[in-house]
């Protein structure tokens, strides 16, 4: 299957970031050099049965709507007749490399901000109901057609309907709706109300899904590590202390002394940079297994490459890297932390920008880099593409 591109007259990125990303929803008609669904109804239908794969499959009989967690039974889909339903699998570009390929062309979004592809398949009439999500997400339609209905922009405090397990909109007020084919694209930005229904059968579609942390998040996990590093006797101090006509009160100054021992810790620039890394590369779902057979070391790597072997990114894997103020660089894969200085720096960049690996000259690969390499494969991060 070729990579998946955009044709620029039909999808302008530069135009499309400055004008709509996380502002305004847009509809962009089949932007792709060539289109071509990457996944059939029956992998799909596979996957959903998988135990380390999310699935719901979502249901609606007589306007009474119903979610069903994966594993999926196989039995199940062949109850489904008369519903209205739909089934959707999360994390499919991990499992599915050619799904993996559709994120390539988003990656002028960095590697941090992209989730993952979650994939849905539903009968005439189906969809999920109408609400917001909180990131936000390019739906692509692979298959079939699907009207989508665009609305209000929502918050915390907007209405929903009450159900145990769906946030469906208790007041949905459309402004714009579009019916997509194959290839069509619907930009949504975090808030903005909206529902996809399938029109007829053998409806299927790709949401590239984003990440945006919560402030909340940020300061609870960031917290956690740094407490992880302080100890019982690091306390207040006063060796200043001057007598106070009301021993009552907590003075201005103490209360900056005090307010300067949380910032400065909480503040420590380099720490943060590295706990995000690490944080924002964590895997979300159980990582996807590509580690070999026998682990490989960087001799076998460097006969490996010499060879012509080209390694491939695990689309389950998380990389990214930090360039440091002191000129060095720092990857982080999977949640751990690489040190990358001087010349595996270049290594570590392309591990980031590229999928698919190819060393013209293996001997410009120094022992470290082919460690390095070795190290990834072994541990499932990277694989040697089939060379069939
Ligand atoms: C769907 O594919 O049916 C739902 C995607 C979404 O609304 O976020
Ligand atoms: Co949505």
């Amino acid at each position: 299957m070729p990579p998946y591109q955009f044709d620029p007259a039909r999808f302008d990125v530069a135009a499309f970031l400055r004008d709509h990303w996380q502002k305004k929803p847009l509809l962009i008609r089949n932007p792709w050099q060539a289109w071509e669904n990457p996944l059939e109804a029956d992998e799909l239908a596979g996957l959903a049965c998988e135990e380390d794969v999310e699935a719901r499959l979502i249901s609606r009989a007589r306007e009474a709507w119903k979610m069903e967690h994966g594993p999926i039974p196989e039995t199940r889909f062949s109850k489904l007749d008369k519903d209205t339903w739909t089934l959707l699998v999360q994390a499919v570009d991990h499992q599915v490399p050619q799904v993996a390929a559709l994120v390539a062309p988003f990656r002028f979004v960095p590697n941090w901000r992209i989730d993952d592809v979650m994939v849905s398949y539903a009968s005439d009439g189906g969809g999920v109901g109408p609400h917001f999500d909180n990131y936000d997400v390019f739906l692509i339609q692979g298959l079939g057609r699907r009207r989508w209905r665009i609305g209000q922009h929502c918050d915390d405090k907007t209405e929903l309907l009450p159900h145990d397990d769906l946030r469906l909109l208790a007041h949905f007020e459309p402004t714009d709706e579009w019916v997509l084919e194959p290839g069509d694209m619907l930009y949504v930005p975090p808030g903005f109300a909206h529902d996809g229904v399938a029109v007829g059968d053998e409806c299927m579609t790709y949401s590239i899904g984003f990440r945006a942390p919560a402030r909340s998040e940020l300061v609870a996990h960031w917290c956690d590590r740094v407490l992880e590093t302080l100890g019982d006797d690091d306390r207040y101090t006063d060796p200043d202390l001057q007598a106070q006509p009301n021993p009552g009160e907590i003075s201005d100054e103490a209360i900056t002394r005090l307010q300067q021992m949380v910032a400065e810790t909480l503040l420590n620039r380099p720490a943060f940079a590295r706990w995000f890394g690490e944080y924002t590369s964590t895997p979300k779902y159980p990582a996807v297994d590509w580690r070999p057979e026998e682990e490989i070391y960087a001799e076998g790597m460097r006969s490996a490459l010499e060879s012509g072997a080209v390694l491939l990114r695990n689309p389950a894997a998380r990389f990214a890297f930090l360039r440091e103020a002191e000129g060095d660089t720092v990857l982080f894969v999977n949640g751990r932390t690489i040190e990358c200085p001087g010349g595996l720096a270049q290594l570590a960049e392309r591990l980031c920008a590229e999928d698919r690996l190819e060393f013209d000259t293996a001997d410009a690969l120094s022992d470290d880099a082919c460690a390095l390499l070795a190290e990834l494969v072994s541990e499932g991060s990277l694989a040697f593409e089939d060379e069939d």
